[in-house]
């Protein structure tokens, strides 16, 4: 949800090869534009447009900017089409403060008439510009910058991280509410970001400042203190020793397949962690005393949720309750109190549908637990116990190994409801490995023959039912072909019209649904669809689809989480052939802090 970085130098140098390289590390939070400002001296050198970091930099020669101090951002537009005029960084009226926001300033349009009212030039319709004039507004008035700023913070309203710097200065500012930021101390400079990969290659010594605190950056130091009173407050450094290879892309084109084959290695780590973890028993505890037990998350963090709700139900006789987390306000929260138990479900731990949900729950006094992949995010703070995914970095903005350590956890805490053995999950990672290996040759040539199709089905049933949505998501986000995911024995009460000669339609089977499938091929192979089913060996499934993608045999639950594999490669290969780039796909950003 937009990406902002900022670098203050103890010398005048070359800035603008910093600022083009965090702000491609920043890329998966947007790329509508990119917009790079040096301050050289007194002077402000400022040059953005839309289009990604790579196009831009170029366009506008971004590696001959010099100077003592850097702001880059990268846009997800929300307030203002993507155009130049929107891009950011923003100049003040007159031009000598330059600022970039992430996030979404909610009463962007009220201040706006304010500042227009106030005489102000304002010259987009970004609320990254409203943050800007929101501390102009007050040195206007005759505050120092500082207070300038702690005052602004109380006007600008909603979940965003903000940067600014003057140019008679030395100096950048930096606050955040409701938002990530990073900040990195380095060998004569120290550096702000929304995220660290963009901080990591330079400085493993970071802080990370809380909400309602301004952080200044010199060159040597920084000083965090509180919005409220101005008073210094005392942050830790902490060294960051997580491996730089996650943001790379480690000799494959693209993060996404360098994701997808971390699944194996990631669930093994999962898994070593979660039997190491004492915590679990406790959570095992509390879901099996609950009233009523709820699995909230967005995207495919829902299809995550969805799937441990049929493995509870399957293997450890208990309901829970799976629900996308802004309907979960609407549909449940009022009736939830401390009886009752959710686990949130989040590969960012930032979703602001999610924190918006858990907030609800939690006013309604229900046991909130989090599953999030990024440690130190909001969720695992605000929940009382959030298990982590232990992933790594994700980049890639369609979630890949996210989503199957979610599906491992569910399945290791089901088993555990269950009493069931947790070792027999210890051949997961293996048969991961199997499958891609098995499935990718054919899942390429399949690629190729339906890639003419802008239209197609993915159908699932029971246990494969979480496993067709999230297919079929995978398939939309970054081909930008419609697939509709849906329960197979859904298709004949209408999307069944749609079928004509050649349409794709994709069946995944779970061990034991053969002669339910069999009955969902034929009723659209009549009607000439060709259709591809993901399962285990068989042979009634080989009789009757056209393609059959056989992933390695298991039980259903283990079958269900395998099958997915196959379909994140039909989307990356699809995106791929189609000329996309599916790692960032239009339009789309990886962690969506905003309602
Ligand atoms: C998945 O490929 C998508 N990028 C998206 O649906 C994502 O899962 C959703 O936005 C929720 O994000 P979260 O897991 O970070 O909460």
């Amino acid at each position: 949800m937009c990406g902002i970085f900022g670098y203050v130098s103890n010398k005048k140098e070359s800035l603008g090869p910093i600022l083009i390289e965090a702000a491609k590390r920043l890329t998966y939070r947007g790329y509508d534009s990119v917009g790079a400002a040096t301050f050289d001296g007194s002077k402000i050198d400022l040059r953005k447009d839309i289009g990604k970091v790579e196009e831009v930099s170029v366009r506008y020669n971004f590696a001959e900017m010099r100077g003592q101090r850097g702001i880059a951002q990268l846009r997800w537009a929300t307030f203002g089409e993507p155009s130049q005029v929107n891009a950011q960084p923003h100049l003040d009226s007159d031009g000598d403060m330059v600022g970039a926001h992430n996030g979404n300033v909610v009463n962007n349009v009220e201040l706006r008439e304010q500042f227009i009212a106030e005489g102000m030039t304002v010259r987009s319709q970004n609320d990254g510009e409203t943050c800007v004039h929101a501390v102009e507004r007050y040195v206007n008035r005759g505050y120092e910058f500082i207070d300038a700023i702690r005052l602004a913070y109380g006007d600008l309203e909603g979940d965003y991280a903000f940067l600014i710097g003057h140019a008679n200065d030395d100096k950048l500012y930096a606050f955040k509410k409701g938002s990530g930021m990073v900040v990195g101390l380095g060998e004569g400079f120290t550096c702000v970001s929304s995220d660290l990969p963009s901080i990591l290659p330079m400085t493993r010594q970071v802080i990370r400042p809380q909400d309602g605190e301004i952080v200044t950056l010199w060159a040597d130091r920084v000083e965090v203190r509180s919005v409220k009173d101005g008073k210094l407050i005392i942050r830790k450094q902490e060294t960051v020793t997580e491996s730089m290879d996650a943001v790379q892309k480690g000799g494959y084109p693209h993060f996404m397949l360098k994701e997808i084959h971390e699944q194996a290695q990631v669930a093994r780590e999962l898994l070593h962690v979660l039997n190491g973890n004492r915590e679990v028993g406790s959570l095992v505890g509390k879901m099996k005393n609950a009233r009523h037990l709820y699995f909230i998350g967005c995207g495919t963090s829902y299809h995550a949720a969805l799937a441990g709700s049929v493995f509870f139900a399957g293997l450890a006789r208990r309901a829970a309750i799976p629900v996308l987390a802004p309907q979960f306000i609407a549909q449940y929260a009022p009736s939830v109190d401390h009886d009752d138990v959710g686990i949130f479900v989040s590969q960012s731990g930032e979703t602001k549908d999610v924190l918006n949900a858990l907030a609800a729950a939690e006013g309604r006094g229900m046991a909130c637990f989090g599953l999030a992949n990024v440690v130190g995010s909001t969720l695992t703070k605000a929940t009382s116990f959030c298990l982590p995914l232990c992933c790594g970095y994700e980049i890639s903005v369609p979630a890949t190994k996210t989503f199957t350590n979610q599906i491992v956890t569910f399945l290791y805490l089901a088993y555990r409801m269950a009493g069931r053995d947790v070792r027999e999950l210890d051949r997961i990672p293996e048969l991961m490995e199997q499958t891609l290996e098995i499935v990718t040759p054919q899942i390429e040539a399949i690629a190729k023959e339906i890639n003419e199709w802008n239209d197609m089905y993915c159908l699932g049933y029971g246990v494969t039912y979480p496993i067709a949505l999230e297919g079929a998501l995978k398939l939309k986000e970054i081909t930008y072909a419609h697939c509709e995911g849906m329960l197979s024995t859904e298709f004949k009460h209408g999307p069944l019209s749609a079928v004509r000669e050649g349409f794709p339609v994709i069946f995944v089977a779970g061990p034991n649904d053969a002669p339910l499938i069999i009955s969902g091929i034929n009723e659209v192979k009549v009607r000439g669809a060709r259709t591809i089913v993901i399962a285990e060996e068989d042979a009634r499934l080989r009789a009757n689809g056209d393609d059959l993608v056989v992933i390695p045999k298991s039980d259903p639950q283990i079958s269900a989480l395998l099958g997915v594999l196959p379909l994140q490669l039909l989307s990356y290969h699809m995106s791929v052939m189609r000329g996309f780039d599916p790692d960032f796909p239009r339009n789309l950003s990886k962690t969506l802090t905003v309602d």
